[in-house]
């Protein structure tokens, strides 16, 4: 098995009293595509948070590659190559789609315009519509906007939440097709998806989370095969 890039190890905690995450544990390798499915209110989201420093563990632990990371801030987890598209307001409705690009990548200063065309060739309608203000964009243009703004910062590894929420199928196939690009040029994913089929589908690593543990974890495959995952979480 390849390094691990990144790995959540045994992570509990919460907000306030309430604990969300009990001894929680994600991982990937360099290179994959690792999946987070689970009910709503598991604490896919809460997890994320978690590995990416907006969240203070009561315990466990967060690695990136090799790195004890747990005490790091999120804004020193990007600088170790981590970048995260929240669930919620991810982008800054007000400004153009080109400001929203240039926000990502405000801590750097050199080759911003290369990497600004990689994502206009990635995302062809954000280069049309870079004068635009993000928030008259369509919902899957939106999320563009999103992936975009987390790529400026050219990470190792790309972490998503639900980033297909809210658009119809079609442009859920498109998010996907472009995800898997960004996955072949080298960056990892590690993605929430409540379309849980399609995301097992092209998952190296699967977790399903059910209150704040891990129910299953095996490949996207194993688990799509598996006939308690079917019948439990997707629906037959
Ligand atoms: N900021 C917060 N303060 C207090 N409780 C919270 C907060 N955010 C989430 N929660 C609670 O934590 C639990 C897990 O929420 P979380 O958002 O992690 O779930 P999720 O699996 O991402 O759900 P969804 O599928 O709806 O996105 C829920 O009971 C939620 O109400
Ligand atoms: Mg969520």
């Amino acid at each position: 098995m390849t390094a691990p890039l990144l790995v959540g190890d045994q992570m509990t905690g919460g907000y306030g009293h309430t604990t969300i995450l009990n001894g929680c544990s994600i991982a990937l390798a360099q290179g994959e595509i690792a999946v987070i499915v689970g009910p709503n209110g598991a604490g896919k989201s809460t997890a994320m948070k978690a590995l990416f420093g907006m969240l203070t563990l009561r315990s466990g632990s967060v690695h990136f590659e090799g790195e004890d990371i747990t005490s790091l801030s999120p804004e020193e987890r990007v600088s170790c190559g981590m970048a995260f598209v929240p669930q919620t307001q991810n982008i800054f409705t007000t400004m153009s789609v080109e400001e929203n690009l240039e926000m990502g990548a405000y801590r750097r200063r050199e080759g911003l315009g290369e990497t600004m065309s990689q994502i206009f060739s990635l995302f062809p309608v954000l280069k049309e519509k870079r004068s635009q203000k993000a928030g008259e964009l369509s919902g899957g243009q939106r999320q563009q906007v999103a992936v975009g703004r987390a790529l400026m910062t050219r990470p190792k590894l790309l972490m998503l939440d639900e980033p297909t929420a809210g658009v119809s199928p079609i442009v859920m196939d498109e998010l996907f097709d472009r995800i898997i690009e960004v996955a072949r040029s080298g960056i990892s994913i590690l993605m929430v998806e409540q379309n849980a089929r399609q995301a097992l589908m092209i998952a190296d690593k699967a977790y399903v989370l059910v209150q704040g543990a891990n129910r299953y974890t095996d490949t996207g495959q194993a688990l799509l095969a598996d006939p308690e995952v079917r019948k439990t979480f997707l629906g037959g």
